[in-house]
């Protein structure tokens, strides 16, 4: 017979208590220091589970099913209907006018290359593969940039773009304790997840306007000036997701005076570079405006779409240093952080980098199947806009489309008129109302059209 099951659970975190809660040998006050009431360090329901005596009942009996992520839950749900006309604009991965992956011919070219040379499957330094640490910093500020040669750059070979956020995000975690991430609203669904995980406080900055579906300039500045000094301000260096809105040349000045007024550090995501507008070097310049003001910064970087490594998962976590000194050191305490998380980065996607980038041949012919890739996008992009004006008679201006860059449009749709996509038009999409155009093709231009027309006048 069974004994009682006596599950004692406690709250894993008590953010709220006066007293010194620890968590393991944490300690939380460690981190609320500095927050204000605005800050916010949401973190999952998890509660700690203690089974006293328990015969044939799970230990695991206290855990209860975690919600699907919001954008990959987006696909498995694609895959489940069986709807003929279904669309994915979900994920933000690259599809053929056919509607299928797309593994570019540089990425074949540069694993031939590595299956010629016989390469080994050794261990990889903590910091990754050397060869592809400095090419990814060159592509990323430029090769000639001064501080490359003073060597005040500390750059990590990490998981894609979210390890090397998530590695950042430890590195605040431990030297900057309290500090505070500025994030944009909306933003990426996954960046609150890596600082809430990291248990680094973050609040928002107003980003998006819903009136002209456009950036809400105003607001951002005033809400950078506001946050404490010292804060790090969380920018999408290009391709800005969900909205597709990037600041203009201007404004990204203005963001950098604000910025520097205040001696925030900013923190860049740039996980689009070269798939925004198909010049690697025009997507990189809020990055290299940044650098070449003197500022310290740190960047975090993915191959993911740009060389269609998603699953490779390789990026770089960057952070330009006032002195050759500190990035040394700064290097030394990334490698600390990232040996227990994962150990060192896997090789295989490292290589293909350095193989593609660091050959003439190759790096040019990435480029151009960059702008091809672009290219689609921006074709989609003008098609859909072309559909919604001949369709709705209303007056509506979508120009709104036309003026949004790189893989993502924001369509003002709400969560009803999204869901009204999903049930009726099969067409699959995150509730915020973004889309991917890169899972459309101009055949399907008219089909979405309709989609979004319906859901827009009848869904309230
Ligand atoms: C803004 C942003 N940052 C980071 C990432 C990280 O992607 P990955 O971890 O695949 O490189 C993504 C992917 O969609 C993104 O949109």
């Amino acid at each position: 017979m069974a004994s009682t099951l006596m599950p004692a659970t406690s709250p894993s975190l008590q953010l709220h208590s006066k007293g010194k809660t620890k968590l393991g040998s944490c300690d939380s006050n460690a981190f609320l220091r500095g927050q204000n009431k605005n800050a916010s360090l949401k973190l999952q329901p998890v509660s700690r589970v203690r089974m006293v005596a328990a015969v044939n009942v799970s230990r695991f009996e206290g855990i209860s099913v975690a919600p699907p992520d919001p954008i990959l839950g987006v696909s498995e749900a694609y895959k489940a209907d069986t709807n003929e006309k279904k669309l994915n604009l979900g994920v933000g991965a690259y599809r053929t006018e056919e509607l299928q992956p797309y593994v570019l011919n540089v990425v074949k070219k540069a694993e031939n290359l590595m299956l010629e040379r016989g390469e080994n499957k050794e261990y990889l330094p903590i910091e990754g593969l050397a060869a592809f640490n400095k090419v990814t910093a060159e592509l990323l500020f430029g090769a000639d940039n001064p501080i490359l040669k003073e060597q005040r750059v500390a750059t990590v070979q990490s998981l894609s773009g979210t390890g090397s956020l998530r590695l950042a995000a430890a590195l605040i975690e431990r030297y900057f304790p309290g500090a505070r991430v500025l994030i944009s609203s909306p933003t990426w669904g996954n960046h609150k997840n890596i600082f809430n995980d990291a248990r680094v406080p973050w609040s928002e900055y107003r980003y998006y306007d819903p009136k002209t579906v456009g950036l809400d300039f105003e607001g951002m500045i005033a809400d950078i000036k506001a946050a404490p000094e010292g804060s790090f301000i969380l920018l999408h260096g290009c391709a800005h997701n969900p909205t597709g809105i990037d600041p203009t040349p201007q404004q990204w000045e203005k963001i950098a005076d604000v910025i520097q007024e205040k001696n925030h550090i900013p923190f860049f995501d740039v996980a689009y570079q070269g798939f925004a507008s198909g010049s690697l070097d025009e997507d990189a310049s809020s990055v290299r405006l940044f650098a070449a003001r003197g500022m310290e910064l740190l960047v975090a970087q993915s191959y993911s779409k740009n060389l269609g490594l998603y699953a490779e998962r390789i990026g770089a976590i960057n952070v330009v240093c006032l002195t050759a000194d500190a990035a040394a050191r700064v290097k030394s305490q990334l490698k600390r952080l990232a040996r227990p998380m994962y150990s060192n980065p896997p090789v295989h996607g490292a290589r293909i980098v350095a193989n593609v980038v660091g050959s003439p041949d190759l790096f040019n012919e990435w480029k151009e199947e960059m702008e091809m890739m672009a290219g689609r996008i921006k074709t989609v992009r003008q098609k859909l806009y072309d559909s919604l004006t001949s369709k709705g008679n209303s007056g509506k201006d979508w120009s709104f489309i036309l003026k949004q860059i790189g893989m993502f449009s924001y369509t003002g749709l709400n969560k009803a008129q999204s869901e009204n996509m999903t049930n009726k038009w099969h067409v699959y999409m995150t509730k915020d109302g973004r889309i991917s155009l890169a899972g459309l093709s101009s055949a399907k231009c008219e089909y979405l059209a309709d989609a979004i027309i319906d859901s827009y006048y009848n869904v309230s």
